[in-house]
């Protein structure tokens, strides 16, 4: 069983700690990438972290990840409401999937509350913060274990 773990980030995520810090908090995506190493090195797995503002790239990453992970995270932030070409890409994939969002889009603004991505997703985090990588990390874990 392959010990590759995707970690994908979508549009803006680039920015975390520097946008909207009253909606997304003081933490950088740098913060939440040493979080995420961490977890996988205490957990034996190979992390692929990425971020893009283009879907083609995560699109990318997605098929990358379809040829040699065991799950895949991924937040995929203003995409989740409105890409099917992402849905469509992570139904080609068998592993676990898990879709976290930092902010509780259920208690923001309507447009928010549709996701593309939850009608594949295994799981999906929301409204716990970056801690909602660690969390989803967790039940990959134990899904893949
Ligand atoms: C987000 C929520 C999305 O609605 C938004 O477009 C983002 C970030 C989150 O992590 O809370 O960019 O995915």
């Amino acid at each position: 069983m392959s010990k590759i773990v995707y970690i994908l980030n979508g549009p803006n995520l680039n920015l975390l700690g520097k946008r909207e810090p009253a909606i997304y908090g003081h933490e950088t995506l740098a913060d939440v990438e040493a979080n995420c190493r961490r977890y996988a090195a205490e957990h034996g797995v190979e992390l692929r972290f990425h971020q893009s503002n283009a879907e083609y790239e995560l699109i990318n990453w997605i098929h990358e990840a379809r040829e040699c992970a065991c799950g895949l995270i991924i937040n995929p932030a203003a995409l989740t409401h409105t890409s099917v070409a992402i849905l469509d890409a992570l139904n080609a994939c068998d592993f676990p999937v898990f879709e976290i969002h930092i902010t509780n889009v259920h208690k923001r603004e309507p447009f928010r509350h549709k996701s593309y991505v939850s009608l594949r997703a295994d799981g999906v985090i929301a409204g716990c913060g970056i801690q909602g990588y660690e969390l989803a990390f967790m039940r990959l874990m134990k899904l893949a274990g």
